[in-house]
């Protein structure tokens, strides 16, 4: 491949053999070591402004789950093993997302015994559209256990209006931020910093913040980040006493050293892929961005729009690209509500922005290494393949008609399969709900 997708370059090992002689020395090789203490520290002081706390975790799946099980602690009638046993005679309880991201957040939701309700996102920057969370927090009232927005694609959610919401509704908020480390928010401070939620951040080797694997979990809620180290560690808030619901997911020390290498070195990663990510905006003027802010955006992929006419042809352009050498992805397509397993487990109506935004979606190349030239040959190869689909006649599309859909435009809805009728076979029988909207 000429130029991948990405090229996951986490700081080098074999360049930090001192460093890991240390650790070796030492004999300390996880539970929080001195390596990790450093780490938390400096991540607090260089991309939180000072304030608040945060824990490393082993990886972001991991820290969504415990933050997901942290704050339902507090909420009546979920004691955990309680709430797993009688998932089938009670009433759902729901963890509300939108339905453009990544599968880890529903994922977490589903192993805390909640079921994820899918909303609608916003066609201009692709994240849960706030008409959306508020039409389903009105609905379904205090049966939504936790609200869990996704700060897309690095971009900086507006987390005021989330501090509003869980007021106002009563309600956590857990943000899945995994691509997010290195965001500068409106106020000039780094994204996250003094929000009394839970954000969770991935250090995956394909994310900016690229260590292999790894997470961390932001509060502004310093007693709410205590509690997620004592969950993280086997729930043991006393000496081998396990006071809490715990599991294992702690960093290694070997981890938290990626961690310190990779932040040494950030600031410089960051600004170079964002100014490869503004080489690309310039080239394709007909590409729909999310919108671009004063403030750095921290960027993973350079993900973009095709053109609504072009979007049926998006498998023949990637193709295209990859025949010049080029790698491609579509994230997140399918969405959430268009993969099987979610089909049958969550619950959604109808959701034509994120239908929208995942069908003309396209991610192209961006690492560390990459240099200007390669950004002008990835657009050179995807105007060449956009030029050669634009002459190309459209084949008509058959509308996809699902069981017990009314309409090809009507939602596939879903719900957990304890609650829905079998049909013969074993299948299960899905169901329209009425069609939630957005703006
Ligand atoms: C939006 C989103 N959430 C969560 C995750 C999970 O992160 P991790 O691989 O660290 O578990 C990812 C990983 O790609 C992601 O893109």
């Amino acid at each position: 491949m000429g130029i991948p997708l990405t090229r996951p370059a986490p700081p080098r090992l074999s360049e930090a053999a001192a460093l890991l002689k240390e650790i070796e020395d030492r004999g300390h090789f996880s539970n929080f070591g001195p390596v990790n203490t450093a780490f938390e520290a400096d991540m607090i002081a260089q991309m939180f402004n000072g304030e608040g706390a945060c824990l490393t975790v082993c990886n972001a799946t991991l820290g969504l789950m415990l933050a997901v099980a942290n704050v339902l602690r507090d909420q009546p009638g979920t004691r955990p093993a309680r709430r797993m046993m009688s998932a089938r005679s009670e009433a759902p309880r729901y963890a509300l997302m939108p339905a453009f991201t990544f599968a880890a957040a529903a994922h977490a939701a589903m192993w805390c015994g909640l079921v994820p309700l899918f909303c609608d996102v916003d066609p201009r920057d692709w994240s849960a559209s706030a008409a959306a969370e508020e039409a389903m927090l009105t609905r379904y009232g205090r049966q939504i256990a936790v609200v869990m927005p996704y700060a897309t694609f690095g971009f900086d959610i507006d987390l005021a209006r989330y501090e509003a919401l869980s007021q106002r509704h009563d309600v956590p908020v857990v943000v899945d931020a995994a691509a997010s480390l290195g965001t500068v928010q409106r106020d000039g401070r780094g994204f996250g910093s003094g929000f009394s939620g839970t954000i969770v951040y991935s250090m995956h080797a394909t994310k900016s913040f690229a260590t292999g694997e790894g997470g961390l979990i932001y509060s502004a809620d310093r007693q709410m980040v205590a509690d997620l180290r004592t969950m993280c560690n086997f729930g043991f808030g006393k000496a081998r006493n396990a006071t809490m619901l715990g599991i294992n997911a702690k960093l290694s020390e070997v981890g938290a050293l990626l961690g310190r290498l990779r932040l040494s070195d950030y600031d410089r990663v960051l600004n170079h892929r964002a100014e490869l990510v503004a080489r690309y905006r310039a080239a394709l003027p007909e590409l729909s961005f999310q919108p671009q802010r004063q403030n750095r955006q921290a960027h993973q992929f350079c993900s973009a729009l095709l053109p609504n006419r072009l979007r049926r042809h998006r498998a023949a352009i990637q193709d295209a690209m990859a025949k010049d050498g080029i790698g491609t992805a579509a994230y997140f397509s399918p969405h959430l509500g268009q993969q099987d397993f979610f089909v049958e487990q969550a619950v959604f109506g109808a959701l034509p922005v994120a239908d929208n935004v995942a069908s003309r979606v396209i991610s192209l190349p961006l690492f560390d290494s990459m240099q200007a030239w390669e950004v002008d040959e990835v657009v050179a190869s995807l105007c060449q393949a956009l030029k050669a689909v634009r002459v190309r006649p459209l084949r008509p599309i058959q509308p996809i008609m699902q069981a017990g859909q009314t309409t090809p435009a009507a939602p596939v809805a879903a719900a957990s399969l304890s609650r829905l009728p079998r049909q013969r076979g074993g299948g299960v029988t899905r169901v329209v709900v009425s069609a939630e909207r957005s703006s």
